[in-house]
């Protein structure tokens, strides 16, 4: 509570409504508008949640102005460059870095979960060839409620925990095979002398009839996106997770949610939008006729990989993937890649074009992202799909948060409604 409080004045009637305000370790205060309906009898607007904090959280910390990132209080540049994924998702989980003692034993309990049901895999033979890869994900997510609903008893931390290690672990396996069904090839199992990037590619690129050598830098660019993507704090999937799982639902289809809301375009979508952009863009001397349909209101295009909900400086992960980018291309020998010519070009125009200055508009996380996906053998189709795996940590992360959380309710938002008045039905002959 903060020594600070605010008053909501009717300026009709005169009625005055006292509002607690709350101060946050980092952060804007924020208002305690829970007492107005009673006080006032009035609702809040604020459709897209721009002003409202939906909860308390321990989790990760964003400042857009700044372009600042923290887990659990740490930079996420620091732990981009001293820590690893698995490192990070204990941090998430936990919320304190482990002890080498404990990062044994959390690995070693991931490892032992990365393998699914014989049944599961039979699943995906039941989508086209062709089908997306987010689609077989969420649904093959959402399954796993059917595997593990008798056990899945959300009121024991036990429960819980072997949830959130199912969920880190299973998650690469279940994308593998979703991406093994796109190309028609063998499933790989997953290896387990592997550590969790590596065995990623592994499950990935590996065929049973040839020696797969893992790239360490291929491995390293894998560690870094997902440690970029781990968390952020009450995005759209992470809120829809926590609101499919506020009504106590089985916690597996509250990440299929999540997996779904990640999907769209304006979200986790983008990385696989930039790249179709690009290769629709072409060529730099097309760049100009693209950037001002973006900034005509009467076309519906955008610039994808610019602009951010939060971010109104730069997006601190932007920053990290750019430079992991120049590396991976140069270590694969294809550092002269016409989209990442282009990308960096539309890059230079926008960050010089008075629109997007004005309105804040700087390369997010997945206009860099989706070309080292690319660079690294990844279709497009499954650049999202990579995004999912990493924030599943953060889904889980907040999933336990809210449901230990004495002040947790049903999430049930109001409305302004704009519809008929009250009429009586008409008989169809009537009408
Ligand atoms: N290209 C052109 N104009 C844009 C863009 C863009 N990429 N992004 C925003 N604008 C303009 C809007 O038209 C709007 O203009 P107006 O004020 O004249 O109406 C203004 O900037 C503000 O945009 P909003 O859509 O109101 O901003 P919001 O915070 O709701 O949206 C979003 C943020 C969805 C990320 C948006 O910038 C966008 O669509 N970007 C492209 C998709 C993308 O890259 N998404 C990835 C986000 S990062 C992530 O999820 C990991």
């Amino acid at each position: 509570m903060s020594d600070k409080s605010f008053t909501l004045k009717d300026n009709g009637s005169g009625e005055e409504a006292d509002l607690a305000s709350y101060k946050g370790t980092l952060g804007p205060e924020v208002v305690d508008v829970r007492s107005l309906y009673g006080q006032q009898g009035i609702f809040t607007f604020d459709p897209g949640f721009a002003s409202t904090a939906s909860c308390e959280s321990t989790i990760t910390f964003i400042d857009g102005e700044e372009g600042i990132l923290l887990y659990r209080g740490y930079p996420v540049e620091q732990l981009a460059q001293k820590s690893s994924f698995i490192e990070v998702c204990y941090l998430l989980l936990y919320g304190e870095l482990p002890t080498q003692d404990e990062l044994g034993k959390f690995e070693n309990n991931i490892r032992r979960h990365t393998m699914i049901n014989e049944t599961m895999l039979r699943l995906f033979n039941g989508f086209h060839h062709d089908a997306h890869p987010m689609a077989m994900v969420s649904g093959v997510v959402g399954s796993m409620s059917a595997f593990y609903h008798e056990t899945m008893d959300i009121q024991s931390a036990r429960r819980r925990e072997i949830f959130s290690h199912r969920i880190i672990a299973k998650l690469p396996t279940i994308a593998a095979a979703a991406y093994k069904h796109t190309l028609g090839q063998s499933f790989m199992y997953p290896r387990n002398d592997l550590d969790f990037a590596s065995n990623l590619l592994h499950m990935f690129f590996a065929v049973p009839a040839e020696y797969y050598e893992i790239d360490p830098v291929a491995a390293e660019a894998i560690d870094l996106l997902l440690i970029l993507h781990a968390d952020h704090e009450q995005n759209c999937s992470t809120s829809t997770v926590r609101l499919a799982g506020s009504s106590g639902a089985n916690p597996y289809s509250a990440i299929a949610a999540g997996i779904a809301a990640l999907w769209g375009p304006a979200h986790g979508g983008a990385n696989e939008a930039v790249l179709t952009m690009l290769k629709e863009i072409g060529s730099a001397k097309n760049i100009p006729e693209y950037v001002a349909r973006a900034k005509d209101k009467d076309d519906s295009f955008r610039l994808m990989g610019f602009g951010h909900r939060v971010y109104k400086n730069f997006d601190p992960r932007a920053k990290i993937i750019r430079d992991m980018c120049h590396k991976v291309l140069a270590k694969l020998g294809d550092d002269n890649d016409p989209l990442f010519e282009l990308a960096l070009e539309l890059e230079q125009v926008a960050l010089q074009d008075d629109y997007f200055v004005e309105k804040q508009l700087y390369p997010n996380v997945d206009f860099y992202s989706g070309i080292i996906y690319r660079a690294l053998g990844f279709r497009p189709s499954m650049f999202t799909v990579m995004f999912a795996i990493a924030r599943s940590v953060g889904w889980v992360s907040h999933w336990q948060e809210m449901i230990t959380d004495p002040a947790y309710r049903i999430a049930r938002p109001r409305q302004l409604y704009v519809g008929p008045e009250t009429r009586d039905y008409v008989d169809v002959t009537n009408r």
